[in-house]
């Protein structure tokens, strides 16, 4: 109240100031002071202006005219004294301080509310001290049968509802009591001390989601990843579906060949790829190129083409920059550098059976067959004395020595082509014109055959050859002139 008393008060002084002329100044003030009076006691305002009256009129001389009537001059100080604005500063005012008292209750109001609100956040916090203090410990089952009962009224009065037409106030009533109580569970739930609640809801939908990943992953198996050049897997589970690269570069009649991907122990991620289609008639090795990236192979950029005099069939492999060959009608094999382009050395292979005799079903000259894994440098082929069955010979790549020779029991000409992965041969045999099943195993480490059925699609007829990469652990298959490639599975 003072406040806005002050406030509307220096208002109407700064008014009046105004107003007044400055002859009148002096004789003013009284006024004003009345003026003020008034308006801070209104109640007053009768006596004080009497009171006032004697001060207003200066002592004037008077004088006689001549019919005798009294004249005398009066100076009324202020004659623009705006009397009219000053009244209506005074309704103003008095409106103002009723509008003030009015906001002053309402806020009395809000105080108490708000008093009340207090209250009621201290109880609630008493309330929570409390059950904390007491470790009152609800278990998942308080709360999960809790919920189910309120899920079971909440299910009956629902189908009350439905049912009571017309009067169902207590029904509603009832129905709102459930809500809150629903709403209650939640909010106690929401206490529970330790979150023991949430964490195990957690557990419980992680076990859930680890379930689920589980079920996905027994439907669509993710195949495990082997490093390259590593043997740590349980060998060759499955291959993909071929994937067909290119013809070879000389052309469709060239249907016979072999191609792959060069391995450098020394330098494992190199990429090297050569092509090597054989004459038409299927015996000499003679022309091949060498590509540095795969995309040079796709685009008929070649590093190198070499030409060699001559080697025999679709049996030759590139290892470490050296291309291993079977000398043409000859028990030799050969190794050609392919970066100095010469033969390097030319070496016979003990008790090698040659001319054609034992090579593979399907595919003619290939008496000898070398094969790279991650081992180094094998060559398959086969022997009179084991009764045209396959031999496999472990060979130094620098010396074409035979390190060590494994004779199997499978009948070279009755497989359609073989390769080693991890010191393990494997062996082809066709199905159809378009199916080819890797059937038979032979491990030299063990010494053990094994059966496998290991499906190969294939896009034409015959399978030329097939040379496995340890370095992307990829099949390369000549098939009738067709580059395709293989992706491989390997066991746990
Ligand atoms: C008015 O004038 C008369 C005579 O001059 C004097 O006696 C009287 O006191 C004056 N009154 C006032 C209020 O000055
Ligand atoms: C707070 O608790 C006291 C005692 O338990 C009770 O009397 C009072 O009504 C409660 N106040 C409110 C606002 O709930
Ligand atoms: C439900 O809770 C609200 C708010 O807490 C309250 O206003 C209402 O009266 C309650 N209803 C019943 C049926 O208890
Ligand atoms: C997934 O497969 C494994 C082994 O085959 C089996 O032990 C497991 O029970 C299977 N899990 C599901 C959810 O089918
Ligand atoms: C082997 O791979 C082929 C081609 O991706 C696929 O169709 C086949 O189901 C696989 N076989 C097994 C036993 O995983
Ligand atoms: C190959 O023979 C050479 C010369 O005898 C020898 O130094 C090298 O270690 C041998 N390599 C293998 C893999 O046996």
């Amino acid at each position: 109240m003072k406040h806005t008393q002050v406030a509307l008060l220096l208002l109407m002084l700064s008014v009046i100031t105004q107003a007044s002329t400055t002859e009148a100044t002096t004789s003013m003030s009284p006024l004003i002071d009345t003026t003020l009076q008034y308006l801070s006691q209104p109640r007053e305002t009768t006596a004080s202006h009497l009171r006032m009256t004697p001060e207003l009129f200066a002592n004037v001389s008077g004088s006689l005219d001549d019919h005798g009537n009294c004249q005398c001059s009066v100076y009324l100080p202020d004659t623009t004294f705006p009397v009219q604005k000053a009244e209506q500063l005074q309704v103003i005012a008095t409106t103002l301080v009723e509008k003030f008292e009015r906001e002053l209750s309402v806020v009395k109001e809000y105080s108490e509310r708000i008093e009340l609100y207090q209250q009621k956040i201290l109880n609630l916090t008493i309330r929570v001290e409390h059950m904390e203090k007491n470790s009152v410990s609800y278990t998942e089952l308080d709360f999960q049968l809790l919920k189910v009962e309120i899920s079971d009224l909440d299910r009956l009065v629902t189908q009350l509802k439905s049912t009571v037409v017309g009067s169902n106030v207590i029904v509603d009533q009832i129905y709102l009591e459930i809500r809150n109580l629903t709403i209650l569970v939640n909010e106690l739930e929401s206490l529970d001390k330790n979150n023991i609640l949430s964490i195990r809801r957690q557990i419980v939908s992680l076990q859930n989601r680890l379930k689920e990943c589980e079920e996905s992953r027994n439907q669509t198996t993710v195949p495990p990843y082997f490093p390259p050049g590593s043997c740590i897997h349980g060998g060759l589970l499955n291959v993909s579906q071929p994937y067909v690269v290119k013809l070879n570069w000389r052309g469709s009649s060239y249907k016979y060949g072999s191609w792959g991907r060069d391995y450098s122990p020394s330098d494992p991620e190199r990429e090297v790829y050569w092509v090597a289609p054989l004459t038409t008639d299927g015996i000499y090795f003679e022309y091949f190129r060498i590509y540095k990236t795969f995309d040079d192979l796709l685009l008929f950029k070649p590093m190198y083409e070499r030409r060699i005099t001559y080697g025999q069939g679709s049996g030759a492999a590139l290892y470490n920059n050296i291309m291993y060959y079977h000398a043409y009608s000859s028990r030799n094999i050969a190794m050609y550098d392919i970066a100095n382009n010469k033969v390097l050395l030319s070496k016979a292979l003990p008790d090698v059976a040659i001319g054609n005799r034992f090579s593979y079903a399907g595919v003619s000259w290939q008496d000898i067959d070398f094969a790279v894994d991650e081992n180094g440098l094998w060559v398959l082929y086969s022997t009179e004395t084991n009764m045209g069955n396959i031999v496999i010979s472990k060979l130094n790549e620098t010396t074409l020595d035979v390190i060590n020779t494994w004779q199997t029991r499978q009948y070279k000409p009755s497989v359609s082509n073989a390769f080693m992965l991890c010191g393990v041969l494997y062996a082809t045999r066709t199905l159809s014109t378009r199916k080819e099943e890797i059937f038979y195993t032979y491990d030299t480490s063990t010494g053990q055959e094994g059966h496998v059925s290991i499906i190969m699609d294939k896009k034409l007829d015959t399978i030329q050859g097939i040379s496995y990469s340890p370095t992307d652990q990829k099949l390369y298959v000549y098939n009738d002139g067709y580059l395709l490639r293989y992706d491989i599975t390997f066991r746990h």
